[in-house]
């Protein structure tokens, strides 16, 4: 029916509506380059535009969609897109903070949400899901995806996208979703941003490329193609990436979108002008051209001097056609623009609602000496401190273009809901979020989004001082700002700012107990506030209900369950620092040894590694039961542990699944994540964990890069996280 239909529109079209369809503008809310469009009212009415992105709001989106389906000669509908990344205006944490829920269901629910506000304001594609592994706490975007590992960052991909896809594009609460960056940006060299990737092929199908598979079978409509190159070709240009992989190994069957001006970009990568680039592209499998106008102003040249041909501007056509087609927007091209829903279904009670409870589950407990925490909410006094205490700005996180900052709930405000009223709170901000003017300039992409307090530093440090002292407890709201990580917000430091790290100095000369509350968009180095804090929480960027979120899990309404899915460096120079390493040839055991692969100056070991994070209460793990210790074939082996609740406080665990296998034609990983269960224990409470195993999960990618399992044994390990498991050896035979 598509088929017919797609290609009974196409016979009526010119060749310049055919382009036309190629071309997605920015409709100037959401503008992350320095190229915008113009004159996308004339653009629409010409058939010039397939799609815009950055609009949003039912009168916005029907203006425009009435041009082109009224204004225009074949009555071909817009598709409407928007970076709804972690919520529209119900604000979710930051993907990487959803990412350590490890709870698929609030994930996918999260997505669901999202696109539910997001065609209530008239919207049918997402810029999500972002499934891009990142192994390097520099980069800003790390903040945007689900970690470093492969095989949970596929889990989350898939949960998202169903979320978002529902169970029918057509429905009028679907979004089409884009799974980006593809491919690999997530390696940029050094962590800079927009930096060169290089890759041999057996890391990128063992570790980079599973998500983007994964998001792919789960049913993505789109794929955004990445600004980096990929074995030395721009991704945008890269036909062995979107044609041979995409399509021909992987079997994808909807379109490719560039990201923002990148296929203008591939002239500076060194390929040649803007008609060369984008007659390559088409070529190579691109589909749709963002902002830059590459296709619109060059194919149709192109065309007429042999560069391209009908054939592969038909085939870029049809692929954006049939997205529009599989959306039902031929049938109702104003099918989630209702001015009704948008007020009744978007930032609803029940949306933040579940925001709030998504943001508990996703903070991680990183420390918590002498159980200080759950705080009590009777009694006392509490000193709260912090540039990011009082504050509702950076609750967000990044990538919020419908996401209203104040209508956010501040730390501050939210301790104040939930403690009774015989606890003393006071506060002081103590610091700014930094005090250097050069990094607060790159910072503010906005206007005054970071900015210096009319107060000087010293005062306000001997401010939060003052008031510390006379607090039984002192709670340090510290860390990134929202602009700190995300797009474009690589650090080589990666640690909290000097201001607020001197204000953490001064606090614990008192000798009282400091509670961090930790903000941040990425793994930071935190071996001085480890060492001398009492307990750190970190939130992530937790969303528009961020303080009551916070406030819930410090006086333990809810008991902390979150476990990272990036490894914390102790030092910037350890990066990239990852769990699921190789072995080398020279294994570093504890402490540096002459000739063996370590550092002179600091242990190889991570602050806190990849799966960690405490609770409350304390769970203790069985060794693990195997049900046989020789197996062949399609066997199934289980694995059995039995995880006891011995701690005060009922609570949810973590169960992870890794598996080694330390005999194979390549080097393989030390260790990789294979399966989990999120479990949920009573004070006392024993359960037992089963994880039923097959040769499946032992497969991976040889250096012909044939995905196949090889016969040997294999270490089975289950634990509370990637460095403290318990292990079991069996032996596999074909
Ligand atoms: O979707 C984003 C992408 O992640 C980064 N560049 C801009 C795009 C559109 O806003």
């Amino acid at each position: 029916k598509m088929n017919a239909f797609v290609s009974g529109l196409m016979k009526k079209m010119t060749v310049d509506e055919k382009i036309g369809q190629l071309n997605l503008v920015t409709g100037g809310m959401a503008i992350t380059g320095s190229v915008t469009n113009n004159g996308i009212a004339d653009g629409v009415k010409k058939g010039a535009i397939g799609g815009i992105f950055g609009l949003y709001g039912t009168d916005n989106v029907r203006k425009m969609q009435e041009a082109a389906v009224n204004g225009t000669r074949l009555h071909i509908p817009l598709i409407f897109g928007l970076d709804v990344i972690h919520g529209h205006r119900t604000i979710f944490p930051i993907p990487l903070g959803m990412s350590t829920t490890w709870d698929l269901g609030l994930i996918e629910q999260s997505a669901h949400i999202a696109a539910k506000e997001a065609t209530a304001e008239g919207l049918n594609w997402v810029f999500s899901p972002m499934v891009d592994i990142a192994r390097d706490a520099r980069w800003g975007r790390i903040s945007e995806g689900s970690g470093e590992d492969p095989w949970y960052g596929g889990q989350v991909a898939a949960a998202m996208v169903k979320g978002y896809q529902g169970t029918s594009l057509k429905n009028a609460d679907a979004v089409m979703a884009c799974v980006k960056h593809f491919a690999l940006y997530g390696a940029a060299e050094a962590g800079r941003e927009y930096n060169t990737v290089d890759m041999s092929k057996i890391a990128m199908y063992n570790y980079y490329l599973p998500p983007y598979k994964a998001a792919l079978d789960a049913g993505a409509g789109s794929f955004m193609s990445s600004f980096n190159v990929v074995d030395g070709v721009p991704a945008t240009t890269n036909k062995w990436l979107l044609t041979d992989l995409l399509r021909k190994q992987w079997g994808f069957n909807g379109f490719v979108v560039s990201d923002y001006t990148a296929l203008n970009e591939v002239t500076n990568h060194g390929l040649g002008d803007l008609q060369t680039v984008s007659a390559l592209a088409l070529k190579a499998g691109l589909d749709m051209d963002m902002v830059g106008e590459g296709f619109l102003s060059t194919l149709k040249k192109s065309l007429q001097q042999g560069k391209v041909t009908m054939a592969d501007i038909d085939l870029a056509c049809r692929r954006v056609l049939e997205a529009k087609y599989k959306l039902g927007l031929f049938q109702n091209p104003y099918k989630s623009i209702n001015a009704q829903k948008e007020k009744t279904d978007v930032f609803t009670d029940a949306n933040r609602k579940a925001a709030r409870i998504t943001a508990e589950h996703s903070f991680v407990l990183l420390k918590n000496a002498n159980q200080i925490l759950p705080l009590k909410k009777s009694g006392g006094s509490i000193a709260v401190v912090g540039p990011l205490a009082d504050n509702k700005r950076d609750m967000l996180g990044t990538w919020v273009i419908a996401g209203e900052w104040e209508k956010s709930v501040s730390v501050l405000e939210g301790i104040k809901h939930v403690v009774n009223d015989d606890v003393k709170v006071t506060y002081a901000k103590g610091a700014n979020i930094t005090d250097d003017t050069t990094f607060m300039k790159r910072l503010n992409f906005g206007p005054g989004m970071v900015s210096l307090d009319p107060k000087s530093p010293q005062d306000m440090l001997e401010e939060a001082v003052k008031t510390a002292k006379k607090a039984d407890i002192i709670v340090a709201v510290v860390g990134e700002s929202q602009s700190m990580s995300g797009e474009s917000s690589s650090r080589s430091d990666i640690s909290i700012p000097e201001s607020q790290q001197l204000m953490l100095k001064a606090l614990a000369k008192l000798g009282k107990p400091i509670v961090i509350v930790l903000f941040n968009g990425r793994p930071l180095t935190l071996t001085w506030e480890n060492d001398n804090a009492a307990a750190i929480l970190d939130v992530w960027a937790p969303g528009t209900e961020a303080g009551n979120a916070v406030a819930e899990v410090l006086f333990g309404n809810y008991n902390p369950s979150g476990k990272l899915t990036t490894t914390f460096p102790r030092s910037v120079g350890q990066i990239p620092l990852y769990y699921n390493h190789l072995n080398t040839g020279r294994p570093y055991s504890s402490g540096p040894t002459k000739f063996k692969s370590n550092y002179l100056d600091i242990s190889n070991n991570p602050l806190y590694p990849f799966g960690y994070g405490l609770s409350y209460s304390k769970f203790s793990y069985s060794n693990i039961n195997v049900s046989k210790t020789h197996l062949k074939g399609d066997e199934i082996l289980t694995a059995t542990v039995t995880v006891t609740n011995n701690g005060p406080y009922a609570g949810e665990e973590v169960v992870q699944l890794y598996i080694s296998d330390p005999a194979a034609s390549i080097s393989r990983p030390v260790k990789e994540l294979k399966d989990f269960k999120k479990i949920n224990l009573q004070i006392g409470e024993k359960q037992e964990v089963t994880f039923k195993i097959t040769p499946q999960q032992l497969k991976f990618y040889n250096s012909q890069l044939k995905y196949d399992w090889e016969p040997g044994s294999f270490i089975i390990q289950i634990g509370t996280n990637s460095a403290d498991t318990k292990t079991a050896k069996v032996q596999w035979a074909k």
